[in-house]
């Protein structure tokens, strides 16, 4: 037989695709087709349950990876789940970063090397209490765009990065028909939130959104999170605090929770969240029993957002979110292991879940049911069988009958029976606490003695370092007018102004007042008011510091002008605290002074309008232009030896460098003793610290885990600083000499700065000899 004429080229490249097929295999795992049905999503046509949790890879570094995604597996989960962060990948037009945190791939294969699945949401708008939500600042800049609309130039650019995304992942072999992780992808967030403010071009938005991302033929599901009027092949599902009440909004799809909030993010202006363990493995159990398919804890692991990434504004630097394992990575008890416990106990039910379509549902009382998964074989004990008995009762625990049998039920519980006979696991009893654990509020009540509330107790501290034997040196950051300024008639809006390359920008201009032949002349009180300014703004008038306030409308600050007719200099510096990341049309937001700026004389009359005039504008502190903070730029100014009168002077650079630590804990700075400002080591960003502001007191009552849950339900550390450590991830320090330098803006003292080591919380602290 004659062979097909085939060019030489044609030939190679089908040889070529041959080995490359059979690489792809060899290195990867088995080619998996992901479907669905009613039930639940199915791998090459079998039904499987999904118990997955959030990990944001630019969150924690690299060499975590790995031990972060092992801890997962171990937790009992089978499935990852992340966001991609179009500003950290594409932070200019065209340039591209793949690197370090920012490297997808790598973590892609992670997830895969540690036999996890993986949920891969594109966005590319992803909120996350990140930087403007994930978008780059130059979108801002593109002509005539509005974000998540029916717009053309925005549109455009969003194909365009999620386009790239996906080749690369396929490039990668990385979607599960190609032996890779990625099961599902996600387009858009949480959308059908803010929809209704777009209008008839918010829906067509939605469904074009749900048309490309099908064109970019994935060969996985796609999945839009709070999106009930999605297109017919998009599965709709639920972010929340519960979400067994959730149905698909079509037939035939399953039941899928994309986030279970299981603590909350940290801001500057409330104590730390938390979340007991009881209530989320109560939301999770409900979940499951009632044909849950799929739930993802958001967060697994929380992390950090290092440098300028946090959103906001006010977030903290900080992303623990009280997750099962904490900002540094160590495992959360006894958060970590309860949850634990409960996916291993649904897993034991996952062969009668699967096998029906639906429970059938028996009442055991006014707050109390069962939900039984049984296929007809059962009746006569063949079958497969598996129970959950739940009591929503908020108070009061129950005696259930059961099958004939008798069962305790705690208040605000779920009993798990894997075989319909035998409760495994109760979500309101933690027998898999470990004993070292010592919660910091135990509430019983009289109602019910078998509710108390356990919440993790504060971090301790295993080593405590270098604090007080650090050498200082320091830098005055220049408050001066620079020469070269952005000159307007009017402030000009922030971010336009600065493009995001800083959190700092100077807005001055001079006036003259002259009121000898006013009556009061000689007791008249003044003050600048901004009508609208966000974030936090310094005021200073003719070279002296005047205070801060924080942003927002009417912000005034008591002045003393010059009467006579002669200048008077205004500065105001504003900070962005982490640019906006949510609400509808947030990019029109803007930030730095966005009202007018008033001279009132007697807190009341107008003495002047000073918002038209000649107004300078100066993009970052001195300090960040000539790059002090990094290796090389630290020698870019002359920095004085030891503290000397800088304590308690605000805007001041300060400089040390310190030993690594010895041993893996991991390692964070104690900057109790600070203001406000930024942090550097080795010229990595550490992030934005705080520690002034402190939590109000009164505000921590005892935890309850029964009832529903509210953001504002749980706090802890009240009275303290809402942030005291930041994490400096041991890959960005070497063995000695590693550079630390903080920007201090309130005048707080660095020689309480302490470089530490840190255990995992509620365990006693104990020492570590080295
Ligand atoms: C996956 O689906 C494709 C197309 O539907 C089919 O050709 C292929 O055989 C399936 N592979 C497996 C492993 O089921
Ligand atoms: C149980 O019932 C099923 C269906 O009625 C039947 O096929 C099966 O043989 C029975 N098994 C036993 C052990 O009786
Ligand atoms: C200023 O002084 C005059 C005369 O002593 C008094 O009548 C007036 O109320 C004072 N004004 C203020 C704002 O204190
Ligand atoms: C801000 O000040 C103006 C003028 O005094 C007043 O009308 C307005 O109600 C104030 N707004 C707020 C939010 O205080
Ligand atoms: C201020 O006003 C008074 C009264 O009108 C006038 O005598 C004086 O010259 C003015 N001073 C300046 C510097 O303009
Ligand atoms: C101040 O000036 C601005 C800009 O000219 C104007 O829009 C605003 O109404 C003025 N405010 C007052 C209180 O006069
Ligand atoms: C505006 O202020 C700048 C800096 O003080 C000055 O150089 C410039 O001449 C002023 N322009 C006008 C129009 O007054
Ligand atoms: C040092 O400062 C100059 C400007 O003053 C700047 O161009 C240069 O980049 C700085 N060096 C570093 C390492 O940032």
């Amino acid at each position: 037989m004659e062979l097909p004429t085939m060019s030489r080229c044609a030939l190679l490249l089908f040889t070529l695709i041959l080995h490359m097929a059979i690489a792809a295999s060899a290195q990867g795992g088995q080619a998996v087709n992901v479907s669905f049905d009613h039930r639940s999503l199915l791998f090459n046509g079998e039904r499987q349950l999904v118990v997955a949790g959030i990990v944001h890879y630019p969150r924690s570094t690299p060499a975590m990876w790995p031990d972060l995604l092992q801890k997962s597996k171990a937790g009992g989960l089978n499935a990852i789940q992340t966001y991609v962060f179009w500003n950290g990948h594409e932070p200019q037009e065209g340039q591209f970063n793949f690197e370090g945190r920012f490297d997808l791939v790598r973590f892609v294969k992670d997830v895969q090397s540690a036999g996890l699945y993986l949920i891969l949401r594109i966005g590319p708008y992803v909120c996350a209490e990140w930087n403007l939500g994930g978008f780059p600042q130059w979108l801002l800049e593109v002509p005539g765009i509005e974000f998540r609309t029916d717009n053309e130039p925005f549109k455009a650019k969003m194909e365009v990065f999620t386009r790239k995304i996906v080749a690369m992942m396929k490039e990668h072999q990385l979607f599960s028909w190609q032996g890779g992780p990625i099961i599902l992808a996600q387009i858009e967030n949480e959308y059908g939130s803010v929809q209704a403010a777009y209008g008839e071009a918010g829906k067509r938005y939605a469904y074009w959104a749900a048309d490309m991302a099908k064109s970019l033929d994935a060969g996985v599901p796609w999945i839009m999170c709070q999106q009930p009027d999605a297109p017919g092949f998009i599965v709709n599902t639920c972010n929340g605090f519960y979400c067994d009440n959730f149905q698909p909004h079509r037939w035939p799809m399953p039941k899928m929770w994309t986030e279970n909030w299981d603590g909350w993010f940290g801001g500057w202006l409330y104590p730390m969240p938390r979340r007991a363990a009881e209530d989320i493995a109560f939301a999770v159990a409900r979940f499951y029993a009632k044909g849950g398919a799929l739930m993802s804890y958001y967060m697994y692991h929380g992390g950090t957002s290092f440098g300028r990434t946090t959103g906001g504004p006010f977030l903290t630097t900080s992303y623990d979110y009280d997750a099962p394992l904490d900002e540094y990575g160590l495992i959360r008890e006894p958060k970590y292991s309860h949850l634990a416990a409960l996916h291993s106990a649904i897993r034991a039910c996952e062969g009668a879940l699967l096998a029906v379509d639906e429970p059938l549902v028996q009442q055991l009382g006014p707050k109390q049911e069962a939900h039984l998964f049984t296929s007809l074989g059962a009746s006569n004990g063949s079958g497969p069988c598996a129970a959950f008995l739940s009591n929503w009762d908020e108070s009061l625990p129950f005696l259930a009958t059961f099958r004939g049998r008798p069962y305790v039920l705690p208040p605000w519980s779920v009993s798990v029976l894997p075989d319909c006979t035998t409760v495994r696991f109760n979500t309101a009893q933690m027998e898999a606490r470990p004993k070292a654990i010592m919660p910091i509020v135990e509430s019983t009540t009289e109602a019910a003695s078998t509710a108390t509330s356990k919440v993790t107790g504060d971090r301790r501290i295993v080593e405590h370092v270098q604090s007080g034997t650090l050498e200082w040196s320091h830098w005055a950051e220049p408050l001066s007018p620079r020469e070269h300024a952005v000159t307007a008639r009017v402030p000009l809006e922030q971010i336009a102004t600065t493009r995001d390359t800083s959190d700092y920008l100077w807005y001055r201009r001079s006036f003259t007042l002259n009121s000898t032949s006013l009556p009061d002349s000689n007791n008249a009180t003044y003050s600048i008011m901004l009508t609208a300014a966000r974030d936090l703004v310094h005021f200073f008038l003719n070279g002296d510091y005047i205070g801060h306030v924080m942003g927002g409308l009417n912000l005034t600050a008591p002045v003393s002008p010059r009467e006579d007719g002669t200048e008077n200099e205004l500065a105001v510096l504003v900070e962005t605290v982490g640019l906006q990341n949510f609400s509808p049309r947030f990019e029109q937001m803007g930030a730095g002074i966005t009202g007018h700026v008033l001279l009132l004389r007697n807190e009341i009359d107008l003495a002047a309008n000073l918002t038209h005039g000649n107004w300078t504008h100066e993009t970052a502190l001195e300090g960040e232009l000539r790059g002090v903070f990094s290796p090389e730029g630290q020698r870019n100014v002359t920095w004085s030896a030891g503290l000397g009168r800088s304590v308690g002077s605000p805007f001041t650079w300060y400089k040390t460098s310190f030993a690594s630590p010895p041993g893996t804990s991991p390692v964070a700075l104690d900057l109790q003793s600070l203001g406000k400002g930024l942090v550097w080591v080795n010229g990595h960003g550490i992030g934005r610290h705080w520690p002034s502001q402190i939590a109000a007191p009164g505000q921590c009552p005892p935890c309850d885990y029964r009832g529903p849950f509210r953001t504002d339900k749980c706090y802890t550390g009240c009275g303290q600083p809402i942030q005291r450590w930041y994490h400096v991830p041991r890959e960005w320090l070497q063995p000695t000499d590693n550079l630390l330098v903080i920007f201090e803006e309130q005048g707080g003292d660095p020689s309480g700065v302490a470089v530490v080591t840190l255990g995992p919380e509620g365990v006693p602290a104990s020492v570590e000899t080295s």
